[in-house]
């Protein structure tokens, strides 16, 4: 596929108030859900902050008194908290996981579902590795942020809060001058944060571009080898190692000096309420108690601070991968049915294209300006030179590229009248490269006629001969074809892939080089089948092998987008024109192949 020139779109990862709301919106459905979970990381955070509170009331009420009763009560009172957070701890853990699936899910489910509703023209310019990681990598990344980037976010801050607001009730002067520090902290310690990971960008970048130098060294090696470019390649391969190197080195150092930094902050900031306080004692009403309650909540904050400058990167890529979800849900398919489309309940008739034109890309013409009118029932044959468009006119018979310009008829419709579904459904298509799904060959047979009784895929498949290899296996129709068919060659897809659009009873058939790989004994043999399924329905061969096509109704050879001959066999033979030429030459080959595999 033409992938080359595909380029990512670069998304910033900044949290824009579109992206919140749609990130938003898909906790909507849980929302008992979410707020069941807020309120136990509240509930935790309170009670763990209260829990100092009681160690300072502890000191100052219990033990430097002497208080024997007020001890036993200020700890059972303790016992008592702690069982209520064990409580709160299991919700938030528990709703956050359950949030988790379900949001991965949805998102998945709901990526799914448009991907199938996208045209072929977005699969042929978008590499399939991309879609899959949007799919696996990047709905994960969205649905941990969800969960617990999203707990670790209210955890940091609730927790700020409430150790904010005890300072405030310990000492209000004192839990002023953090709350001046504090932006401070936290800005350099998102700072840092940044820094490094801009540098992790950097080798990430670097690496990806290395796993794509390996990737198409090794899958070309032969090339590699045979034009002589080892050293090249060594070189270039050198220069990427070495700025990996250099980023990676500076960003291991730059993580390392984070930690000590901010812990050397923190304590000198600690050290100076302590001694600040200290030498206050007793006049600004704080007691032994209370400063050692300020510098327990000190440490509280500086936690969820260093962290919260990791929970914000973290952050920053899971709302990219949002973006790019939503890109990719917010694609158009550029083919869809439009609102008055209706379903003729058959699509027999004729077929005509007037005046047809089509691109895939600005300014490439593929198909010029084409017409022809087919009759139902009608077998018709496009030959020609590779590139001239054959696929291509079968494709758009499909619908699955529309006319650029003009239209196309099926029966009285113009057929981007009809629903799409009405139009592929009622079309049997082979191709050169079948699609197998892994499961077992009944399986893949039935795939579109899930309904089909065992008699009726046997039948199918001995048509298509496919029946003769599937008898062979150990366990017949049962045999596993493995991931994409992997088990079988080209040639028995082919066979298998045949027996499904036989089975599946199309009103129109369509063969693009379908039995290529199928050899020639075989290829004649299913012949008698294949005329007739192709009695009474309109179908479409496409085929180099002129043997297979001999037969059709006409014969149409397409040259540049356009058809340059047509007729049948014998009127195109008399003409001695291009057609001629094509089989006298290609017949002299396939007499050879036949004598081939007969000498063996
Ligand atoms: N997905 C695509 N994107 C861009 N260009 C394409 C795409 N598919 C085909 N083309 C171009 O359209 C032209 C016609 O291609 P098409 O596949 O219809 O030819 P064909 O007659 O079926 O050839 P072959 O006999 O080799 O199968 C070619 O020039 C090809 O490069
Ligand atoms: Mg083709």
């Amino acid at each position: 596929m033409p992938v080359d020139h595909f380029e990512e779109k670069e998304f910033s990862g900044k949290l824009t108030g579109e992206v919140t709301r749609r990130i938003l919106s898909l906790l909507k459905p849980y929302k008992w859900r979410v707020i069941g979970y807020l309120a136990s990381i509240i509930l935790v955070s309170v009670l763990d902050a209260y829990l100092t509170f009681l160690s300072k009331q502890l000191v100052d009420n219990g033990i430097i008194p002497g208080n024997r009763p007020m001890i036993i009560q200020i700890l059972t009172n303790y016992g008592l908290i702690i069982i209520a957070q064990a409580a709160g701890i299991f919700g938030f853990i528990y709703l956050v996981g359950i949030l988790g699936e379900r949001i991965r899910f949805d998102l998945r489910q709901k990526l799914f579902n448009h991907l199938q509703m996208l045209s072929l023209s977005y699969y042929s310019q978008t590499p399939v590795g991309w879609i899959i990681s949007r799919v696996t990598n990047d709905t994960e990344r969205v649905a941990e942020l969800m969960t617990w980037g999203f707990l670790d976010l209210t955890w940091g801050v609730v927790n700020i809060v409430t150790s904010l607001a005890f300072m405030f009730a310990i000492n209000w002067r004192l839990a002023l001058i953090v709350l001046v520090i504090l932006p401070f902290l936290i800005i350099a310690a998102i700072q840092f944060r940044k820094r490094i990971l801009s540098q992790y960008r950097e080798v990430r970048k670097i690496n990806s571009k290395i796993t794509a130098s390996y990737n198409e060294n090794i899958t070309g090696v032969r090339v590699v080898k045979a034009l002589g470019r080892e050293r090249e390649n060594l070189k270039e391969f050198g220069g990427l190692t070495s700025g990996m190197y250099k980023a990676g080195f500076r960003a291991a150092w730059l993580s390392a000096m984070f930690l000590p930094v901010v812990q050397l902050i923190t304590s000198i900031a600690v050290g100076a309420i302590v001694w600040y306080t200290g030498a206050q004692i007793n006049y600004q009403g704080i007691t032994i108690g209370g400063i050692q309650a300020f510098v327990s909540y000190m440490t509280f904050m500086m936690w969820p601070i260093e962290d919260l400058a990791r929970v914000f990167a973290e952050m920053q890529r899971a709302v990219a991968s949002a973006e790019r979800i939503f890109n990719l849900i917010d694609t158009d398919p550029e083919i869809k049915d439009k609102p008055t489309a209706i379903d003729p309940g058959t699509i027999r008739g004729d077929i005509t294209f007037e005046h047809v034109h089509f691109w895939y890309e600005d300014e490439l013409p593929v198909i010029k300006d084409l017409n022809f009118h087919i009759y139902r029932g009608e077998t018709i044959a496009l030959v020609g030179s590779t590139g001239g468009g054959k696929s291509t006119i079968v494709n758009m018979i499909c619908r699955f590229y529309e006319p650029r310009r003009g239209r196309i008829l099926i029966g009285p419709f113009d057929y981007t009248d009809l629903s799409l579904e009405a139009i592929q459904s009622r079309i049997g298509i082979v191709l050169q490269t079948p699609h197998l799904f892994s499961g077992t060959i009944k399986e893949n047979i039935a795939y579109g006629r899930l309904d089909a009784r065992d008699e009726d895929i046997i039948k199918a498949a001995k048509l298509t001969r496919a029946h003769d290899f599937i008898s062979h296996f150990e366990k017949g129709y049962d045999e596993q074809v493995g991931e994409g068919g992997v088990l079988l060659s080209v040639g028995q897809k082919q066979l298998i892939s045949l027996s499904r659009a036989v089975l599946s009873d199309p009103e129109i058939f369509i063969m693009d080089e379908a039995t290529s790989s199928v050899d020639t004994i075989t290829e004649s043999l299913i012949q008698e089948g294949l005329e007739a399924i192709m009695k009474d329905r309109t179908s479409f061969i496409i085929a180099h092998r002129l043997s297979t096509i001999k037969r059709a109704d006409r014969i149409f050879v397409i040259e540049d987008g356009q058809i340059a001959e047509m007729g049948s066999h014998q009127n195109l033979l008399r003409a001695k024109g291009k057609y001629y030429n094509l089989y006298t030459r290609q017949f002299r080959n396939e007499k050879e192949e036949a004598y081939g595999v007969f000498s063996q």
